[in-house]
């Protein structure tokens, strides 16, 4: 069997592009990720100039790695290459490699290069390399089943095959590389990574304009672009390209021939939350003490310098888990100091101390889910801040002495050896992290008490509104105290809030 652009005998898992050029995706329909587009056209600029090359004698690399999380665009990337660079363009995905049969992923690699030669100069795109390119002899490929082995060494073989002035470039998408065989990061293989991160607030706003395009607004596109940015922190391409169409949807059964910025915020509510349960009635008692632990949460980021500040918090039961979620301007920075740290602690705790504190009935235990949650959340953020590392990215300035200068390695990066420190030390660990754990929470008590008044002025708010903004914040609470030495990126785009939504 053989469809359009399958070959014969790869049973046809390997794509040619498609040829029609409305489906055809170029550089102009990806947006937040400029460096890595620009390390991209470096390869459409050799496959369309290799004599340039030959002639000084550089050395083209074979292949990239795109490197990044889920929905960042890393696909999406690769198919705009193919638009771009005006060759043959093949593609194929990891898992499709290893199919039924022993020996049926070889071949199948072998074919692969033996076509794309043909048609050089060509590109080979294999999505999701994760499937076949795991490290030999370790975790899930030591099963005994040596097809992932035999494909992957059918893979090296290939790429040391061809010259490096040959016209087929290998490119390839992972998640993470480090679960990836070293072979494969050789020089002269996937020498390079191009990595594909989410995006920051600048990339969401230039990511929201492209679907925004394609969608009837009330408003101007670049309106809506820059707050929808700053509403979505932490949503990757992916995330974005759905809020657009879920708002259009929501427009539409709302029978409305365009769509607002309601749409939009049910829209992203719906993607964060789950979806909102209209008919699901909470008991006053419920709604009093979920009222009480987001106005914790508010207020506590609003009075600790170093804490987010909060850009939205609602009571509106959602999905199966969240009775109601406070959102915050989320750092952007790549170091966090322990001050910083800390005082993110004490807003994260700044809901169960509100609860405890000020609204102390019984159903706050039961409705301690989330804390619990939370506390383990912050238990794992201390561990890895002992452990200098995060799973964020982040690097922390700061370790805690007693731990030293240790830094281990997490399980998940497959380190097998569940604990890689001794008893003592562990011992270590857990008193530091219950320490700080319980110095936050005296912290953030002692602020509650203090801010008692306004903290009952927020949930009382929040259970006649439901939903509260940063502005409706501002106007119970006042400026914050703390002004930012300097300018965050968020500035630019929630200054035009606040001139628009203060009312006068
Ligand atoms: N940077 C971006 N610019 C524009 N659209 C994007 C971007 N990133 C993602 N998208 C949208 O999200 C969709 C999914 O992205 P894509 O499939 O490329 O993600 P991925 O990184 O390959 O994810 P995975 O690791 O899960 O395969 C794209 O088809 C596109 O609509
Ligand atoms: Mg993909």
């Amino acid at each position: 069997m053989q469809d359009g652009f399958g070959f014969c005998g790869i049973g046809g898992a390997v794509k040619k592009l498609d040829n029609n050029p409305e489906n055809k995706v170029f550089f102009k329909d990806v947006a937040g990720c400029d460096e890595a587009m620009q390390k991209i056209m470096e390869f459409a600029h050799f496959l369309k100039n290799p004599k340039k090359y030959e002639e000084i004698g550089a050395k083209i690399p074979k292949g990239a790695l795109f490197v990044g999380p889920p929905g960042a665009g890393k696909t999406l990337l690769a198919k705009a290459t193919a638009g771009e660079s005006r060759v043959p363009f093949l593609s194929i995905s990891g898992s499709e490699f290893v199919e039924m049969f022993v020996g049926v992923g070889a071949s199948r690699v072998r074919k692969l290069f033996q076509e794309a030669r043909k048609c050089e100069p060509s590109i080979i795109f294999i999505d999701e390399i994760d499937s076949i390119g795991g490290a030999r002899g370790h975790g899930k490929f030591t099963d005994g089943n040596s097809e992932h082995e035999t494909t992957l060494n059918q893979l090296l073989v290939e790429m040391d095959g061809f010259g490096t002035t040959s016209g087929v470039i290998v490119l390839a998408a992972i998640n993470r590389p480090d679960i990836l065989d070293k072979a494969l990061l050789r020089p002269s293989r996937f020498d390079r990574q191009i990595e594909i991160d989410k995006p920051d607030i600048k990339g969401r706003d230039q990511i929201f304009q492209i679907y925004l395009k394609k969608i009837k607004l009330d408003s101007s596109p670049t309106y809506f672009s820059q707050r929808l940015a700053a509403l979505t922190p932490g949503f990757a391409g992916a995330g974005i390209a759905k809020v657009c169409n879920e708002a259009a949807v929501i427009a539409i059964t709302n029978d409305r021939t365009y769509v607002t910025m309601e749409h939009f915020e049910a829209a992203i509510d719906w993607i964060i939350g789950g979806l909102e349960k209209k008919n699901k009635v909470m008991r006053k008692l419920e709604c009093r003490t979920v009222a009480y632990h987001e106005a914790g949460h508010g207020v506590a980021g609003w009075f600790l310098e170093y804490a987010e500040p909060l850009l939205k918090v609602t009571i509106a039961p959602r999905g199966t888990a969240a009775l109601g979620f406070a959102q915050y301007i989320p750092n952007e920075n790549l170091l966090m100091t322990k001050e910083q740290l800390f005082d993110i602690t004490c807003m994260t705790l700044g809901g169960r101390a509100s609860e405890l504190s000020l609204h102390p009935a019984d159903l706050a235990l039961l409705y301690g889910k989330e804390n619990i949650i939370i506390i383990g959340s912050l238990i794992y953020y201390m561990y890895i801040f002992c452990w200098g590392r995060s799973r964020l990215g982040l690097r922390m300035t700061w370790r805690s002495e007693k731990v030293g200068l240790l830094s281990f390695p997490q399980k998940d990066e497959g380190y097998e050896r569940t604990q890689p420190y001794s008893n003592r030390t562990e011992e270590i660990i857990d008193k530091e992290v219950r320490d700080w754990v319980t110095k936050a929470y005296d912290r953030t008590l002692e602020l509650i008490e203090e801010k008692r008044e306004q903290v009952v002025k927020i949930a009382e708010l929040l259970l006649e509104r439901e939903v509260l903004h940063k502005h409706d914040l501002l106007k119970v609470l006042g400026e914050r105290p703390f002004k930012s030495s300097e300018p965050t990126n968020y500035d630019p785009f929630t200054k035009g809030f606040q001139e628009e939504q203060q009312p006068g």
